[in-house]
């Protein structure tokens, strides 16, 4: 109900974690040392946010995926320097979601996320709360960042020694901020969150023991109908939230989510316990891509090209001074977006619009996959691929759009757009 308020206080810091036995890696986060609290949101309510800088830099606090105004939005105008505090607020205008926050300084989103500052939001809704899949927080219901680091010989996260202008790749996986995690679960439906929350990498999930798994929610809520999936491929910044069954595997099987060069992200032990009953509903939501929003033509176009120090959207970088767009709020608009390839053939750059949910059209042509027939506020880009998109911003302001590889992003892949 609308009346309702919800009040977060977040402190961006510095701490130490214990990653590796006996050993305090010097890391970031948010009310604590490494990553964040999750905040949950209920559809209608107003949430008030005091957002404090305890860093010795300027930082911002960007709400990834979530409908807000400009000014509350933590874009490089919105800096907190060290030791400022201001207060947001707004109220929660879409549907049920996972979404996520991190901090967005000009020049230096690459490094604070690296280093830890990120966590998760849930929308809740009416919808999401009938539905009856599983949603026993840390039960059933599993929030998973994967995140990828280099550590050097003392352990430390040393973004500068790691740091590659074409994206930060690490050796080591860490989710949830822990290193070789496991997760136990009952024999039953276990949904899991997934971000990619790394700076860089693209993930590709399977099960080692190549089942299906469900596919019910994309980046900004439910999909209609749960998709069955073999594999499922998240570029940076992007969500998915999966269902899988344990309510048949025996514990004595060895199950596990595994990338797509066999490597162990996540085993699950499975227990003799019988869990919750919960369901995989046949319909979820009432997404659509109308006849009408295929038919708009395209009022804007995106060209994304280069790499290393050398990206570009529009043959142009970053400038924090120049509006690169503009639109009219509540007007929905068709982008077209493509991935320029250069003489080495290019590479994926996973685009991302602030401020707004968008629908994909088409992806060269042709209708999306299954599981991205949904709201969606990053998607991959494939050299030589266009990708035809319909966005609406609800609220008014100037939004960035950028290459979520963070790196490209501080490299000035990134525009703005000011919605009026
Ligand atoms: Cu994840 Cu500009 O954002
Ligand atoms: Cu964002
Ligand atoms: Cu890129």
């Amino acid at each position: 109900d609308s009346q309702e308020q919800t009040e977060y206080t977040l402190r961006a810091q510095t701490g130490q974690t214990e990653i590796f036995d006996g050993v305090q890696t010097i890391t970031y986060g948010y009310n604590g040392s490494f990553l964040g609290p999750m905040l949950q949101f209920e559809k209608g309510e107003t949430v008030t946010i005091n957002l404090i800088n305890e860093l010795d830099e300027d930082t911002t606090f960007h709400w990834h995926g979530l409908e807000v105004s400009g000014n509350n939005d933590g874009s490089p105008h919105n800096v907190l320097k060290p030791g400022e505090e201001s207060t947001i607020e707004f109220e929660v205008t879409q549907e049920a979601a996972t979404l996520w926050f991190h901090p967005h300084p000009k020049g230096q989103t690459s490094e604070q996320v690296y280093n830890g500052l990120a966590g998760l939001i849930y929308i809740n809704d009416e919808n999401s709360k009938n539905l009856g899949l599983p949603n026993d927080y840390g039960e059933n219901d599993i929030p998973l960042i994967f995140q990828d680091k280099v550590f050097d010989d003392e352990k430390q996260l040393n973004y500068d020694a790691a740091a590659n202008e074409d994206g930060t790749v690490g050796d080591t996986s860490l989710i949830n901020g822990t290193l070789n995690p496991k997760l136990s679960v009952d024999k039953e439906k276990v949904r899991l969150r997934l971000l990619n929350g790394s700076n860089a990498r693209n993930y590709t999930f399977k099960l080692n023991t190549d089942d299906d798994f469900v596919q019910v929610a994309t980046d900004g809520g439910f999909l209609n109908e749960p998709v069955l999936m073999k594999e499922l491929t998240l570029t940076p910044s992007e969500r998915a939230e999966i269902i899988i069954d344990f309510s048949e595997i025996d514990s004595s099987e060895e199950i596990a989510l595994i990338d797509e060069e066999g490597s162990t992200l996540l085993p699950f032990e499975v227990s003799n316990e019988i869990g919750e009953e919960t369901n995989i509903p046949a319909e979820m939501n009432d997404f659509s891509v109308t006849e009408e929003e295929k038919n708009l033509p395209v009022t804007k176009e995106i060209e994304l090209f280069g790499m290393m120090d050398m990206v570009t959207i529009n043959g142009k970088k970053f400038d924090p001074e120049r509006i690169d767009f503009t639109q009219e709020q509540g007007v929905t608009e068709v982008w077209e977006i493509y991935n320029k390839p250069d003489m080495m053939g290019g590479m994926i750059h996973p685009f991302h619009i602030h401020g707004a949910q968008f629908k994909i059209i088409s992806r060269n042509g042709e209708t999306p996959p299954e599981n991205e027939k949904g709201w969606k506020d990053s998607i991959s880009v494939a050299p030589d691929e266009t990708v035809r998109i319909a966005i609406q911003f609800k609220d008014k302001g100037i939004y960035m759009f950028h290459c979520h590889i963070l790196e490209h992003e501080d490299n000035g892949m990134m525009g703005q757009i000011k919605v009026e």
